[in-house]
């Protein structure tokens, strides 16, 4: 039986925002602090937008002071670069870095609680990677609430953006973007609680719908992060940026991999191996447990091949121990009480006296949809698509290049929501708030057609897993060309059985199955993108790292650009990497060349 789906309605809006974690908000809010009278509607897949995954950030956001005396931007700059292992981008590094401090202000302004010292300033902590005078010292950089700086963002935004004119869709997917030559004038989406379609024709339009965590099996992301704007991007024909680059915390929680923030060995915390030896001395014998995520990640990996890690019989998943139990009671309570709470509900365990379980857990995509500094969104020939913008996790300016440093996330999507606010607003301006008129009819109705009509028997969250297993164990920490390759098979197989699987109901409205299964086909496309581009980067660079190629080469100095149309049919582009810090020269340029990474 074919399923008639058509569109039931068309709403008009200036400015339409698809994701409201913090850089959606910030976007928002950027334009509608500007021009109140912007009709903005902002829709969320999540049931509230509080729920977004920005929320869960717990350690900080790295931002320079420009009145203090011993860190500067060109030090966070270069840690930024050399982090990412010189694959950054340098205006985009030094954009972000410069305005750092004034978006501190901006949330301090609009009530952020920072944690502050005794004398009243904002405390500041170091993370790793973090330094002063090109890696003569660490760099206390981070400003922070608590350990849940995420929430006190969250609030903050949403504070703001409900004193404005913003209309909220919850529960709302959107499932194509309306793009005309090269324009894009609004998107398709779904509306789960009515069961209906309906076509926005939007001013401009900003993607800010987040990760994709959920392809792996352990990870710190929520369960709602499935890569949707990656797949909706690819489904339109654009690329995406560096899939390949997806980073792995050194402290999940071991077993489901929910985050233990890296404040943990910011404030002292130490990780040590069976044999109780703080092992990072050999691994960074200079930055030790504060060394780049990356390299601590794959330090506890190799502690535990090397059969250094513990394996607890009740869940037989090998890991190392972070010990806390050195530290002040005052440090326990203050800085770090919702991780602690954490150890103490997840794995019954008490940190201030007992040694708590960790092993990497996917944390983040550094890929994404490209973006130029301002977050405006490029094809695969670097030609900017008008009134389409792009920020947060989903999308790669590239300010991480192929390693996030920590606390640079949270200051990249804030500072990279302004910016694109401030472009659409330009935009808006130019071209008029008159919506084209369109009568697309549903490109993507093709995709809920079959899922609506397939009559198999598989089970969708059972290929969920079977996916998010395949690239915790194939796509993981450690890759290599046979493995990949096994895993791009599997992950063919798995959208066969995907194809076919039926929905025990048949209704669109408030139908959960058909949502996951929506979620699944995303999952399969970002699984399949991820694995194809880190089979053709043959080297390591960042958190890519091949047994087979363990060196970084300069014949891979440039960013992977992948296109998707059709399901693992992959059109491989490059984008070149911007050194103009370099090539401008000057003082300190040096430090911006192809550099080693050593800590
Ligand atoms: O470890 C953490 O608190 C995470 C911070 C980040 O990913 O930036």
């Amino acid at each position: 039986m074919k399923t008639a789906l058509h569109i039931h309605s068309t709403i008009n809006c200036d400015l339409l925002v698809i994701g409201v974690g913090g850089a959606g908000f910030r976007s928002a809010v950027e334009v509608l602090e500007k021009r109140p009278e912007t009709r903005v509607l902002a829709i969320t897949k999540g049931a509230h937008p509080q729920k977004s995954h920005t929320s869960t950030a717990q350690g900080g956001l790295a931002a320079v002071d420009p009145r203090d005396p011993v860190d500067k931007p060109i030090f966070h700059m270069f840690d930024t670069w050399k982090g990412s292992d010189c694959t950054a981008d340098q205006n985009v590094i030094k954009k972000i870095s410069e305005a750092s401090w004034d978006e501190i202000i901006w949330l301090e302004n609009r009530g952020m609680h920072f944690s502050r010292n005794p004398d009243g300033k904002l405390s500041k902590r170091t993370f790793g990677g973090h330094t002063v005078s090109f890696g003569k010292a660490s760099a206390y950089r981070a400003v922070f609430e608590s350990d849940r700086t995420g929430k006190g963002i969250m609030d903050t935004a949403w504070g703001e953006a409900i004193k404005r004119n913003i209309s909220f869709l919850n529960k709302t997917l959107v499932t194509e973007l309306i793009l005309k030559e090269n324009r894009c004038v609004g998107a398709v989406i779904f509306m789960e609680n009515q069961g209906k379609f309906v076509r926005v024709l939007a001013g401009a339009t900003i993607m800010a719908t987040g990760g994709c965590g959920q392809v792996f099996k352990v990870t710190t992301n929520c369960r709602q992060n499935t890569g949707d704007g990656l797949a909706v991007a690819l489904q339109a024909g654009l690329p995406v940026m560096d899939p390949e680059a997806v980073q792995f915390h050194p402290t999940g929680i071991v077993g489901p991999g929910i985050l233990a923030s890296e404040t943990l060995r910011s404030v002292g915390g130490i990780l040590r191996n069976r044999d109780l030896e703080p092992f990072m001395e050999r691994y960074a014998p200079k930055m030790k447990e504060l060394a780049p995520r990356d390299l601590v990640a794959r330090a506890i990996e190799s502690e535990i091949r090397q059969g250094q890690g513990i394996v607890n019989p009740d869940h037989n998943i090998p890991h190392v121990w972070i010990d806390l139990t050195h530290l002040p009671q005052s440090v326990h309570d203050k800085q770090i009480p919702e991780v602690t709470g954490f150890f103490k509900k997840y794995v019954d365990l008490d940190p201030k006296t007992e040694l708590c379980p960790v092993r990497p857990s996917n944390h983040y995509h550094m890929g994404g949809i490209p973006t130029d500094e301002f977050g405006q969104v490029q094809t695969a020939s670097g030609q900017v698509v008008a009134g389409l913008y792009a920020v947060g996790e989903c999308a790669a300016a590239s300010f991480h290049g192929f390693n996030r440093l920590g606390t640079n996330s949270i200051l990249e999507l804030i500072t990279m929501g302004r910016f694109a606010g401030r472009k659409a607003l330009a935009y808006l301006k130019e071209v008029g708030t008159e919506t084209l008129a369109d009568k697309t009819q549903g490109a993507s109705f093709a995709r809920f057609s079959r899922y609506l009509e397939a009559t198999g028997k598989d089970n969708i969250g059972k290929i969920r897993n079977s996916l998010q297993t395949l690239m915790t164990e194939k796509v993981g920490v450690f890759r290599t060309g046979p493995e990949l390759a096994a895993a791009v098979d599997e992950i063919k197989g798995l959208q066969e059985r995907a194809n076919q699987s039926a929905l025990a109901g048949k209704s669109l409205i408030m139908n959960q199955e058909l949502v996951q299964h929506w979620e699944l086909d995303n999952l399969l496309a970002v699984a399949m993108i991820i694995t194809e581009s880190a089979l053709q980067r043959k080297e390591s660079r960042g958190a890519h790292y091949r047994d087979d190629y363990p060196d970084r080469k300069d014949g891979f100095n440039y960013h992977t650009l992948a296109c998707m149309r059709e399901f693992s049919k992959i059109e491989f582009d490059q984008r070149a990497i911007d050194m103009s810090i370099l090539e401008a020269g000057g003082e300190h340029s040096e430090h911006f060349n192809m550099i080693e990474r050593k800590y």
